[in-house]
Parts: C-alpha cells; sequence; structure tokens
C-alpha cells in the first residue's frame, strides 16, 4: 500500500461520503476493502488502491467508499431520543399542528431501517391522536445495500432482539423464513430513498422532525458545520432535531441549539426563531 495510493482513497472517501480517513486509520481500510479486493480478484488491498487512483469504474468505487461506512443501527437505539419523541416532541407537535394535521419526519443516514421504523412503531401506538392525519417519513442514507435491506423488512433474529421488546416484536412482525418480517401498516408508512448528505437538502421540504444520529461522528469539522446549516434550514421553526449521544452541535452551529434537559435533542436557535418570525 503506496503512501499517494492510500492518499488519493482517503481524499476520494472524503469528498464523496464525508468520512474523514488518517494514516492511523490504515487497519480500517485494510480490513473492510479487504472482501472487496477478493471480490474483484486482486491479489490485496494494495491492489485495489492503486486500482482506484489508476482510474477505476465508477460502480467499484462506489463499493469501496460504501465498504468504508459503518452501518450500525438497532431498533430504538439508545433509548432516550425515542422517549423524548414520545414524551415530549410529538405532543407539542401534536397541538401545533392542529390546523394541518400533518406531519413530516425525516430520518437521515437511516442505515438498514431500524431507526425508521422504530418511529413508525411509535406513531402507530399513538393510535386515535393520530388518527386521519397525514405523516411521512423519509428514510434516507447514501449506501444502496443498506437501503435495499431497508426496504424489504426483514432482519434476522439477532437484529429483532437488539432493542425490540418481545411485545413489539409480536405485534409488528412475523416469521419470515429464519428472520422476521415487519408488518405491512409499518412499511407503508417509511418512504425510503437514496440521498447523499454532502448534497444538501434540496427537496426535502419543511420537516417537523429530523433524525441525524451516528453519522457526524465521522465527518471532520467543516463537513459537520455545513450539514448541520442545511439541516436548520431544511427544520420548521418548531422543529426537533434528534443527533447521536457521541454528537453535539457545540463549536459548530450558532443556528441550532440543544433543548435543555433533553440530552441529544436539539431546536432552531431561539434568537434565530425570533429574528424570522
Ligand atoms: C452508524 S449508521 C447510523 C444509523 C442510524 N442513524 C442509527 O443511529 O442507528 C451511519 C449511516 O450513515 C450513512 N452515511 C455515511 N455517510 C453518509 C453521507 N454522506 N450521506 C448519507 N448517509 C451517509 C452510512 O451509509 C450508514 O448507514
Amino acid at each position: 500500500m503506496t503512501d499517494p495510493d492510500y492518499d488519493n482513497f482517503c481524499r476520494l472517501a472524503r469528498e464523496r461520503s464525508g468520512l474523514v480517513l488518517t494514516p492511523a486509520k490504515a487497519y480500517l481500510v485494510s480490513g473492510r476493502l479487504e472482501p472487496v479486493a477478493r471480490a474483484e480478484k486482486l491479489a490485496g488491498v494494495p491492489e485495489l488502491l492503486a486500482r482506484l487512483r489508476s482510474g477505476a469504474p465508477e460502480a467499484l468505487i462506489q463499493r469501496c467508499i460504501d465498504a468504508m461506512a459503518t452501518h450500525e443501527s438497532y431498533f430504538f437505539r439508545d433509548g432516550t431520543p425515542f422517549e423524548q419523541l414520545t414524551t415530549s416532541v410529538l405532543p407539542t407537535l401534536i397541538a401545533a399542528r392542529q390546523n394541518t394535521r400533518s406531519l413530516r419526519i425525516w430520518c437521515a443516514a437511516c442505515s438498514s431501517g431500524q431507526e425508521p421504523y422504530s418511529i413508525a412503531m411509535i406513531l402507530q401506538e399513538m393510535g386515535a391522536r393520530l388518527a386521519g392525519w397525514k405523516i411521512e417519513i423519509i428514510a434516507t442514507d447514501m449506501s444502496e445495500p443498506v437501503l435495499t435491506k431497508a426496504r424489504s423488512g426483514i432482519y434476522n433474529e439477532f437484529e429483532v432482539k437488539r432493542g425490540l421488546s418481545p411485545e413489539r416484536l409480536a405485534r409488528w412482525f412475523k416469521p419470515q423464513g429464519t428472520g422476521w418480517q415487519v408488518s405491512p401498516v409499518l412499511q407503508q408508512m417509511v418512504q425510503f430513498r437514496s440521498h447523499n448528505l454532502l448534497k444538501g437538502t434540496t427537496g426535502m421540504g419543511v420537516l417537523d422532525v429530523i433524525f441525524c444520529r451516528n453519522v457526524l461522528i465521522y465527518f471532520d469539522v467543516d463537513h459537520k458545520r455545513q450539514i448541520l446549516e442545511q439541516l436548520h434550514r431544511a427544520m420548521a421553526n418548531d422543529g426537533s432535531l434528534f443527533l447521536g449521544s457521541a454528537e453535539t452541535v457545540m463549536g459548530l452551529s450558532q443556528t441550532i441549539e440543544p433543548v435543555t434537559g433533553m440530552r441529544g435533542l436539539y431546536r432552531r436557535s431561539q434568537v434565530g426563531v425570533a429574528r424570522v418570525a
């Protein structure tokens, strides 16, 4: 693995996905690209990196970028954001949207779908309070393989054991082969779309709730700032933003602020909101 080939791949990863790779991450690059090199019948990762530098097909570049992403996700991940959504964010929005009776929720960097399906379960479980409402859950990721899995709604035994209570498993899933299939009711609530966070939020419209969790952590400061600014512009004035537990807006955004006492929950800065109003 010569340095120019490695440096070229680091540049590609940063430009295309925002992922920051340093020389210290060479072990990670080797581990994650090894299966791609094998599938391409190349001698190893150094040959794959050399091929990427000498002009590889777009599909191969994309596979390598995708192989570097961390797709870890599970149902009701970290618990607290979903409790905050249920007990605070949604009740407030339901009261505020009585005229339009519509809600738009964006789950950005949704990976294999556990996060948007968790949100869909919560909305369904609110029952009569949302009866007749127009609810959109838009779930996006830049990785086609994870979106394909998300759309299928099929999870294995290990995946459904992570975060789902036995009651929710019984209520919202049906056995499917050796795994489980999410109910059509939930599947119909979520629109999965391909979207790269580095490409802005055009076409997303105004969102009442945005989940953008466990992805900013991989980006450098400039990309974090850029994405937070775009999320700010896409949020309704009284909208809510959930970030991951290791993520923050501190030192990165003056237009988004933490909600006091609600770890991981953010809103438009009230100074900015007052100015717009
Ligand atoms: C660790 S998963 C987080 C999944 C989910 N949000 C959660 O917290 O469980 C990170 C996801 O971000 C996606 N991702 C990485 N860079 C991205 C980008 N620039 N645009 C859109 N998605 C991206 C990856 O494909 C991956 O599926």
